[in-house]
């Protein structure tokens, strides 16, 4: 296993679009289980493979509950019911914000030896799976946010950069 360079806002990488993955080989169970060592490095609860400049559809989270490798991801419900959580993200570091997502969604996924799988998630699951799809589509969670809170973002990663 090896850890992988988590790609950092504004990278314009984390902007490009993905791929379903379509042969369940040897590289991506290696791509999943790289992934899950540099989430845990980081403290993270989730990655997405954009965030190690990978170009598939793959996600990985762990919310206290065990890790989950998913493949090809899709929401195939969500809930009326929203909710608010405050957010973070690898890519955008010290900084964290509120967003509102579906409280519950549903998923289909396949994992890493290509069997499907169906199951909803609620809670910081919910939040977190839809935050991953996200990143999926090349879209991070500060885009959620209003201009004026986004313009505070760019300026404080502008000063983490610096000092970094
Ligand atoms: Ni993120």
């Amino acid at each position: 296993m090896a850890q992988l360079t988590v790609l950092q806002e504004p990278d314009p990488r984390l902007r490009l679009p993905t791929v379903d993955v379509e042969q369940f080989d040897q590289d991506i169970a290696e791509h999943l289980e790289n992934m899950l060592e540099t989430m845990y490095a980081h403290d993270g609860v989730g990655l997405a493979a954009p965030q190690v400049n990978l170009r598939q559809r793959l996600v990985v989270m762990d919310v206290g509950d065990g890790p989950i490798k998913l493949v090809n991801p899709t929401i195939t419900e969500q809930s009326e019911d929203r909710s608010v959580t405050k957010e973070g993200c690898l890519s955008v570091p010290e900084y964290q914000a509120r967003v509102r997502r579906c409280s519950d969604v549903r998923v289909r996924y396949y994992d890493e030896t290509g069997a499907n799988h169906e199951r909803t998630f609620s809670g910081l699951a919910a939040t977190c799976i839809q935050h991953e799809i996200d990143h999926l589509h090349g879209i991070l969670f500060i885009d959620h946010l209003s201009s004026f809170e986004r313009s505070l973002v760019r300026k404080k990663l502008k000063k983490v950069a610096k000092s970094g």
